[in-house]
């Protein structure tokens, strides 16, 4: 996966009390880089290591590195009562790496040392960096977890797909420490210590495929990985708005500082969208959303029969998202949409920005090998209401969602565009 971009606001790290949890996983090292990360962003880092830890990372480092002793016991004072006093002197928390026992034990309410204890008592926001091996990811306990305190407002950022120890690849690799950096950045955010031009705004992106079942084991779906809304969604975040991301099935990890929807059918997708979009300021459709459902979801595996003959499948038309929401538009709310074509991409860009009722279109080719479904690149044009062509250069999608950011704030505001640095 690359390397997210710089972040444009980690001023929210400046001074802010960042509570470092290290449990005991051998990405536990790393904790040393995030704990200088935090540090050279202004933050005042208070480590906590779980006993396990200590085998991997020596306390000692990490207090060099963050200038403050690092308790590992609850008894480590027996004049105060340590993981209170620390979960109320926090501004936010960010355990990294977080094991699969130490989500198990905060998802179940455990406190039996000094860090599960302490995150008992947090009030401010917390942030998981997850790491561990695949097997244990995947395990249906940990995924139970996981969703548990997602729900209860936790941001995890990661893990990725990535080598592992021991020679073995897959998802459990702990987060890059920029992606870290800006999950804690975005949590402190919305306590006021952020900024950003966006801020206070609520914004709804959609992302990824839908599915579309025939039956309890087939669906009808596309290739869309979901990275462009979610590169939108994060962008969105970073400029300080309120985004809730409605997704569709897929592995791509939470964009920091956002509020994951996850659904799998388009009218599913349209439920949570129309609900969310009266409130919102800004509303961009990034999901390929499948246009047709089998018109009957059969309940029992749909089987072949003895002859050879031709199975039909009828398909009905699903509810257009973007077009309800722009044929509720109140004033003043920008609406964003992508068309992914493989020819005359301008003339039939045109047509879904005028029908949608969009303030801007991104219009790009799914049939190159730069651009479009499951690559890490884009390019295209961004179409206007207003009838300016602007043409979007190949860059990351990343990179071209803060150009299509800066465009939504420039139409917000009626400013002119910053000047940016051409993108990667
Ligand atoms: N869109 C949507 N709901 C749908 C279909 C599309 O919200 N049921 C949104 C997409 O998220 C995208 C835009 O509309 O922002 C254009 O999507 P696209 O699939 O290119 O267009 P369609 O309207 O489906 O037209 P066609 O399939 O004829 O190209």
């Amino acid at each position: 996966m690359s390397e997210p971009p710089a972040s444009l606001d980690r001023a929210a790290l400046q001074g802010a009390r960042v509570l470092l949890g290290v449990s005991g996983g051998v990405a536990a090292y790393k904790a040393a880089l995030l704990a200088r990360g935090l540090v050279t962003h202004g933050a005042h880092v208070q480590a906590v290591l779980t006993e396990a830890a200590t085998r991997f990372i020596a306390p000692a480092q990490l207090a060099a590195l963050t200038g403050r002793p690092v308790p590992t016991d609850v008894f480590d004072d027996a004049h105060r009562i340590v993981h209170v006093d620390l979960a109320r002197q926090a501004d936010v928390a960010v355990v990294a790496p977080a094991t699969a026992n130490a989500l198990g034990k905060l998802a179940g309410g455990l406190g039996d040392d000094l860090l599960s204890s302490t995150l008992l008592c947090l009030t401010a926001p917390l942030v998981l960096a997850p790491a561990m091996h695949t097997e244990m990811w995947e395990h249906p306990a940990v995924v139970a977890n996981v969703a548990t305190l997602r729900e209860r407002g936790v941001v995890l950022v990661g893990p990725e797909h990535g080598p592992l120890a021991g020679g073995d690849e897959g998802p459990g690799r702990l987060a890059e420490e920029g992606a870290i950096l800006d999950a804690v950045a975005a949590a402190l955010a919305p306590a006021g210590r952020g900024s950003g031009e966006l801020a206070g705004v609520r914004a709804v992106v959609t992302a990824g495929a839908t599915r579309e079942h025939l039956d309890p084991v087939r669906y009808l779906t596309n290739r869309s990985s979901g990275r462009m809304g979610y590169a939108v969604a994060g962008a969105l975040a970073r400029r300080g708005a309120h985004v809730d991301l409605v997704a569709g099935p897929g592995e791509l990890p939470d964009p920091p500082g956002v509020t994951v929807h996850r659904v799998e059918t388009a009218r599913e997708m349209h439920a949570a969208v129309v609900e969310r979009a009266q409130d919102a300021a800004i509303v961009v459709g990034a999901a390929a959303v499948a246009d047709f459902r089998p018109a009957q979801a059969a309940d029992r595996k749909r089987k072949k029969g003895a002859t050879d003959e031709p199975e039909q499948v009828t398909l009905v038309r699903n509810p257009d998202i973007l077009a309800d929401v722009g044929a509720r538009k109140r004033p003043g709310q920008v609406l964003v949409g992508f068309a992914a074509e493989t020819h005359d991409e301008e003339a039939h860009g045109a047509d879904k920005l005028g029908r949608k009722g969009l303030d801007l279109i991104v219009v790009n080719r799914v049939d190159a090998h730069d651009a479009g479904f499951a690559v890490e690149t884009n390019r295209g044009v961004l179409l206007t209401a207003d009838g300016q062509r602007i043409a979007l250069p190949l860059a990351s999608k990343e990179a071209l969602a803060e150009t299509l950011v800066d465009h939504i704030v420039a139409r917000r505001t009626g400013a002119d565009l910053p000047e940016r640095t051409p993108p990667r």
